[in-house]
């Protein structure tokens, strides 16, 4: 049979209100890419678990699909989530398909073209607002305590659940569960849910190693961040609405959290590109955690399956590439001009 997405797979494992409606845009089934020439350099066997694959480009879908259903099945209109900009787009598809109205709150200008783009085409309401994530998230969490609208963001718990299918997948495809799982934490849902779904498959258990960026770590620093600040957009959030949980899967899994800076972000997303998958800055946190785990001897993988999350496609933030190259080249349109530019094979 055809894939039918997310809650048609693996709905029997999700904790969902028989209310729930089947919304969705064939979601998740993303693929676990082989990567030999990175493995060979780790001495390990890796695999990108690509998440940018999903319909509307992050892995945010899993959890729109659920929590999006939930909200249909019980008369929602109006939906609203804060957001860096993924769960913006995400809540936008989701709505659009189930016929709600969707508002989003993003912080001024700090939200990558291609996801403010989405979140515009599929018709959200867009609200900028003069503050951080963290100033957006609380504003969203009392004006849904006020009135009827839902809540999407990752404190809605049918999210987290909708997110766990990722580790039933990894599993499906491995067989078992990774030695290492990593991946990078903003608000800190996506580790949650990981961490949940690995415990409930029953196929064993990864380390886990969840990456900040340097400028947004609170839960490297053990405080809030007043004023966040990466070129990873994506998680620049300074006060993680579920940090509790992920310090606990850091934990409980025997994993850790580490922060990592800017530059070996952007080095860590070339690399990848290098070898043909191109990730949004803040997806490529997890490579960018293990190269520097592994550097430092904290980090012994040799022999060991490690699977990197990339969580958004690098189509999100295409200024972040295109700003640090040159332009390209304006030749003549004629033979001789392009053979003197390239130079020969
Ligand atoms: N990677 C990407 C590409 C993200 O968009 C996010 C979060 C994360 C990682 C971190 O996941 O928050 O579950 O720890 N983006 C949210 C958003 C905050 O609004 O799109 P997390």
């Amino acid at each position: 049979m055809t894939y039918q997405g997310l809650l048609h797979r693996y709905g029997q494992y999700l904790g969902l209100p028989a209310h729930t409606k089947t919304i969705t845009l064939l979601e998740g089934n993303t693929p676990l890419i082989p990567m030999p020439r990175l493995s060979r350099g780790f001495g390990c066997e890796l695999f990108i678990k690509f998440e940018g694959l999903n319909p509307t480009g992050s892995f945010k879908d899993r959890g729109m699909t659920a929590a999006i259903g939930e909200a249909v099945g019980r008369g929602v209109q109006t939906v609203i989530c804060a957001s860096t900009g993924n769960t913006a787009a995400s809540a936008a598809a989701y709505a659009a398909r189930a016929g709600l109205r969707s508002i989003v709150l993003i912080p001024e200008g700090k939200v990558a073209a291609g996801k403010l783009a989405g979140a515009i085409a599929y018709g959200a309401e867009v609200i900028q607002i003069q503050g951080s994530f963290d100033d957006a998230l609380t504003l969203v969490v009392e004006i849904t305590q006020k009135t009827p609208i839902a809540l999407v963001n990752s404190i809605n718990p049918y999210r987290i659940e909708g997110q766990k299918t990722s580790s039933f997948e990894i599993c499906d495809v491995l067989g078992n569960a990774p030695d290492w799982l990593c991946l990078p934490v903003g608000n800190a849902g996506n580790i949650t849910s990981y961490w949940a779904g690995f415990k409930q498959y029953k196929k064993g258990l990864p380390q886990i190693l969840g990456v900040q960026a340097a400028g947004a770590a609170p839960l490297v620093l053990g405080h809030p961040v007043e004023k966040p600040e990466t070129i990873a957009t994506a998680i620049r959030i300074g006060k993680p609405a579920r940090g509790e949980q992920a310090l606990e899967a850091a934990q409980e899994s025997n994993g850790r959290i580490i922060a990592v800076s800017d530059e070996e972000i952007l080095s860590a997303q070339r690399i990848l590109a290098s070898e043909g998958v191109w990730v949004e800055p803040a997806s490529a946190a997890g490579l960018a955690g293990l190269i520097a785990e592994s550097a430092k001897g904290s980090m012994n993988v040799k022999g060991k399956k490690v699977v990197v999350v990339c969580t958004g496609h690098g189509m999100k933030d295409p200024s972040i590439v295109t700003e640090s190259f040159k332009s390209p080249k304006i030749i003549p349109a004629n033979y001789d001009a392009l053979l003197n530019v390239i130079g020969g094979a």
